[in-house]
């Protein structure tokens, strides 16, 4: 893993959290670095992070059950400042001597606040006495530790927020994290720049010279090649490495044959001519059609497909002389939902990233992956800051096992040619919906446009009658999901006259489908891709 992006660091201590990585997201609003850490993190581990200040995330045990998560207590005796959000501020309260109490109705949603430190507490600030912010808890601390004060209250939780100013620890049942919590933004800044003195010096003018510096120094004089796929990651990562080191790099685009309609050709042509880097376009088609010929488990397909990847990587790095490193657009959720690497929480193995899949027998590489820490929207920012073409910015995530993944059972070249043929037709329909809600509304991110759409081929066929004849053939899956950063999504409410032309357009262009159908899940519990 690269180094961290900055040396003033949140970090932030996941219990579990349904909204872990959203508290890392609110820091990083405010222009100071912040990731991630298990809950078993030690005192010893968090003084060798040196974070600025600590976080402490909520969680869903309860703090007296018998496998509930703690905290090291030492972590307290660092004199790093730290503040607690609902299961945070009960773990802090047993750990400190104080304790927690089981509520009989618990409290979930908007609640009434009242400050009752008489506008002493840092944390609060200039925000007003009574105020909104969301509970989401059924224990509460009862007995705060002996030197805290209690700073908040609500009608069913008479200690909503505790502190002690002289250590500098902070806590509060509520959520301040999430939007329901209207001042919490304000509470997170008091805390950040007033409380512990952080700068919000983490822009991305600082994002792009620290990395840079970074690659620079990791590669000396030895050679990069770059697995290129022409979505945003991985050309941001060019972009980066092409600022770092120049002519040192080779982007190498390897086709595998499992790529959308007209994309290879997109792909080179934005290589060779707005960029000034080395490229080579490796064509493998052939070799990935026959790995794949009888495969049908999608993992085995991503572990296939991924290997051969390295492979192909590794035979070009053979060609050029002295090349050591990999680089690759690898970002934070890639890792949190791999659970390859320790990053925190409890995250299992949802999928394996093609770029997370180990090296086979004989390749090996040094990796730079300086995209590991950042959520896809900060890439995307990232990407514009670096000077990318828009098309190239906005472009939607495709996974790196391409339509391989989007054809459920085994992948044949008459399957490609259906899904690829679909596909097309659902992205020029929906880019078109998008335009017309740019046009109408001015905002790239309205919520009225479709954040990610394509076509799945799954393996059933059914009766259907075309003109007079019947036919036996397969169905097309729709998949059009609203998101911002791909861990959670929500299915798009298109128009009725979008979903018609998409389907008629569909199974009257396309030979061998004869139906449309369009997935109504969300994720969770589904994933986006089907696979
Ligand atoms: P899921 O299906 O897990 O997908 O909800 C989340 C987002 O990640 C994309 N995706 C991938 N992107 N390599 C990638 O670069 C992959 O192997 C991969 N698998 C899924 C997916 O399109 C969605 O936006």
């Amino acid at each position: 893993m690269a180094a961290a992006p900055s040396d003033q660091k949140v970090i932030v201590v996941d219990f579990g959290a349904q909204y872990g990585q959203l508290i890392a997201r609110r820091v990083r609003d405010q222009h100071v670095y912040s990731e991630i850490v298990p809950c078993d993190v030690s005192a010893a581990e968090v003084r060798e992070l040196a974070p600025a200040a600590i976080i402490l995330s909520g969680g869903p045990a309860s703090v007296y059950a018998e496998d509930a998560p703690s905290v090291d207590p030492g972590i307290f005796e660092l004199g790093i400042p730290v503040l607690g959000f609902c299961y945070g501020q009960q773990i802090m309260a047993v750990t400190l001597g104080g304790s927690v109490g089981h509520t009989e109705k618990g409290e979930y949603g908007a609640a009434s606040l009242t400050r009752c430190d008489e506008g002493a507490s840092k944390l609060y600030g200039e925000t007003p006495v009574e105020q909104t912010v969301w509970m989401s808890h059924r224990d509460a601390v009862a007995q705060a530790p002996e030197d805290f004060t209690v700073t908040a209250s609500t009608d069913t939780c008479p200690i909503a927020s505790m502190e002690c100013a002289e250590r500098r620890l902070y806590a509060t049942q509520f959520h301040p994290e999430v939007r329901h919590t209207p001042h919490g933004d304000e509470l997170l800044r008091n805390f950040l720049f007033d409380i512990c003195g952080l700068e919000p010096s983490w822009t991305m003018d600082s994002i792009i010279e620290d990395s840079v510096a970074a690659i620079r120094e990791q590669v000396g004089t030895n050679r990069v090649i770059l697995g290129l796929s022409g979505g945003v990651d991985s050309s941001v990562v060019a972009a980066l490495c092409a600022r770092a080191i120049g002519k040192q790099l080779t982007c190498v685009f390897v086709n595998h044959g499992l790529l959308r309609k007209n994309e290879p050709e997109e792909v080179e042509e934005v290589f060779t001519k707005q960029f000034d880097v080395d490229f080579v376009h490796v064509h493998a088609e052939d070799r990935y059609a026959a790995l794949l010929a009888d495969v049908v488990e999608p993992e085995q397909k991503r572990r296939i497909i991924g290997s051969q990847f390295w492979k192909e990587f590794f035979s070009v790095a053979q060609d050029l002389d002295g090349v050591k490193f990999l680089a690759q657009g690898t970002i934070y959720p890639d890792i949190i939902e791999s659970g390859a690497r320790k990053t925190g929480g409890k995250a299992s193995t949802i999928k394996s990233h093609h770029n997370l899949i180990p090296f086979p027998e004989g390749v090996h590489f040094d990796l730079i992956e300086p995209l590991d820490h950042f959520f896809k929207d900060e890439v995307r920012a990232l990407g514009t800051a670096l000077g990318l073409p828009d098309h190239i910015v906005h472009r939607q995530p495709f996974p790196g096992p391409g339509l391989a993944i989007r054809i459920i059972g085994t992948v044949t070249r008459e399957k490609l040619e259906i899904l690829k043929n679909a596909d097309a037709i659902v992205r020029e329909e929906l880019d078109a919906y998008n335009a017309r809600i740019f046009e109408e509304t001015g905002d790239r991110n309205s919520e009225r446009s479709v954040w990610q759409y394509f076509a799945v081929l799954p393996d059933i066929k059914s009766v259907g009658v075309m003109g007079d004849e019947r036919t036996y053939a397969y169905p097309i899956i729709l998949r059009a999901v609203e998101s911002s950063d791909a861990m959670t999504a929500d299915w798009a409410k298109l128009p009725y006259d979008v979903l018609a032309r998409v389907s008629g357009r569909i199974v009257a262009e396309v030979p061998g489908v004869n139906r449309v159908a369009y997935d109504i899940t969300s994720k969770p519990p589904a994933t986006i891709e089907w696979e």
